[in-house]
């Protein structure tokens, strides 16, 4: 008898919300039979939040953020202001983040704390949500690098890369680029094509595939493989360059400003007052803020390693926040640098940073700007791999994905099944896709994470208010509201289209998740075999 009643009890709804136990996670993952290499201190931890964040968003998207673009109101000069809102949402979600990764510190991060929150259903959702993230982020990031390394390539040896070698296969072009295309390439764009108001844009099928995208992610792959630590001496030195040059960049721009050119910044800015300064006003803030988002995406990578981290409860927290105030600053002062002194209508869209260099008459300097540009772009390419890879990793020890991608290489003691596939979706996206989607997508996936974190926090300090906080976000749920509150409002600067794009691919998500995970999941079994224990009693 008692068996049919918890036949009945157990109803899809409360399958899919069933949530796992922290203490039983925590419980679990102590008891695995291999375990990730604790390496990492927290000075590790804020190399690899910086080598996650400072990349394509700084170097590669800030002019487009700045200028506008048919689908992109121009933030103008107040792109800094962008920059400040969207670092105050960040850091919200960075308390909530640093709260979760002290209480679980377990690779699964974002995926982890929506399982003992708010169950296996989200959970899912937002692993999903965080592929989005660190391998379609790591797309848009392998196609930036391409431009980086073209750019180089250019400057150093005069030579011009074919663009059948650089371009991607599917790539977004405006209207204006259609009237010069082939129309026999027209042709065969027609299958991908979506017709979208005014703005609509069309997938154009090219004869070409962004070779050097693909092989930078196999490269970092390998390097995956072979071991964590390794990884983290290497983007160290990585993330030593670009800072370097970041920082060299901000000193040049002061000096110019303030060796007698004050005036050009207070004409860029002021010439006619507010409307020169933010030309859109804050809906042009707010669409700025949407895209240069993407510059702050990683420092919730830090909270992925929390497995592999010496003494987690303490450091996961410095990681996060370290990197985050580090960053912020930093990019606030480029974009002053970048607007105060180059005028609108003349800032770089594809590379803003080195536009300024030149135009401020130091070509040589803008060399460097590329090499800390491609190394940048390298690091964020090796933090975010490793995030992707423990992701998944975690998802597949639910068994919301085949028992295979857990599996621990016995030398490396990394997850090597997982690190090759995930390198190799990564690698082929990075040739085909257009950069613009990749990143925007990514945006959404993270926005969409970050917003779920946040609730989490909340939720958990009802459910559970006596669980012991290492680090706890002040202020009552001041912060997990406002973070959560901003996200939603970050994304509603986000286009139509990239909305469509993103739902189909939570679609791909809910045909996996209720083809194979539902059915296979650990916590499933583990009812089943309740279930049966009890029937037979
Ligand atoms: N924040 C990283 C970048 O801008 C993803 O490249």
């Amino acid at each position: 008898m008692s068996g049919i009643a918890s036949v009945k009890q157990r109803s899809l709804l409360s399958r899919l919300f069933r949530t796992k136990n922290l203490d039983k996670i925590l419980a679990d993952n102590a008891n695995q039979e291999h375990q990730l290499k604790k390496t990492l201190s927290a000075f590790d931890l804020i190399i690899f939040g910086v080598g996650a964040m400072i990349g394509a968003g700084i170097f590669a998207l800030t002019g487009a953020a700045a200028v506008g673009s048919p689908d992109h109101l121009a933030a103008g000069p107040a792109l800094t202001l962008s920059f400040v809102l969207t670092g105050i949402i960040c850091s919200f979600c960075a308390l909530c983040y640093s709260e979760f990764s002290a209480m679980a510190p377990i690779s699964g991060s974002a995926y982890t704390y929506a399982f003992s929150t708010m169950g296996e259903f989200i959970a899912w959702i937002i692993g999903w949500a965080l592929v989005l993230e660190y391998a379609v982020g790591n797309m848009a990031v392998a196609v930036s690098w391409t431009g980086s390394v073209k750019e180089f390539v250019a400057m150093a040896f005069g030579v011009h890369l074919p663009s059948w070698l650089v371009s991607n296969t599917i790539d977004t072009v405006s209207h204006e680029g259609l009237k010069n295309a082939d129309m026999s390439i027209v042709m065969q764009a027609i299958p991908f094509t979506i017709p979208f108001t005014t703005e609509e844009k069309i997938l154009l099928v090219q004869s070409a595939f962004n070779l050097p995208a693909f092989f930078i992610v196999l490269a970092v792959t390998c390097l995956l493989l072979v071991g964590v630590s390794e990884s983290a001496r290497t983007a160290a030195v990585m993330v030593f360059v670009k800072t370097f040059v970041v920082l060299l960049f901000i000193l040049i721009g002061a000096l110019f400003l303030f060796g007698g050119h004050m005036d050009v910044l207070q004409r860029n800015w002021f010439a006619d007052g507010w409307n020169t300064f933010a030309p859109h006003g804050f809906n042009g803030i707010i669409t700025g803020a949407s895209t240069i988002f993407f510059a702050y995406i990683g420092f919730d990578a830090v909270s992925t390693a929390a497995e592999e981290t010496k003494n987690p409860q303490r450091d996961i927290p410095i990681g996060i926040m370290g990197s985050l105030a580090i960053c912020t600053l930093l990019y606030i002062l480029v974009t002053a640098v970048i607007t105060g002194i180059v005028p609108l209508n003349e800032i770089n869209k594809e590379a803003a940073v080195v536009g300024a260099m030149k135009y401020m008459g130091y070509p040589w300097a803008s060399w460097l700007v590329s090499i800390g540009a491609i190394a940048g772009l390298s690091s964020v390419l090796l933090v975010l791999q490793m995030g992707g890879t423990r992701i998944f990793y975690a998802i597949a020890r639910d068994g919301l994905l085949p028992a295979a991608l857990a599996k621990i290489h016995p030398k490396f003691q990394t997850p090597h099944i997982c690190t090759i596939m995930v390198g190799f979706f990564v690698a082929i996206g990075g040739g085909l896709l257009p950069i613009n989607l990749l990143a925007e997508m990514c945006n959404i996936g993270t926005l969409g994470a970050f917003m779920i974190v946040c609730i989490g926090v909340a939720i958990l300090r009802f459910t559970d208010p006596k669980r012991h906080r290492p680090f706890r976000a002040p202020l009552g749920l001041t912060f997990p509201v406002l973070g959560a509150l901003g996200c939603v409002y970050v994304m509603t600067g986000l286009p139509l289209f990239t909305w469509v794009v993103t739902a189909a691919w939570f679609l791909v998500g809910m045909v996996i998740y209720f083809g194979y995970g539902f059915w296979n999941s650990k916590m499933n079994l583990e009812e089943n075999d309740e279930m049966s224990v009890d029937l037979i009693s």
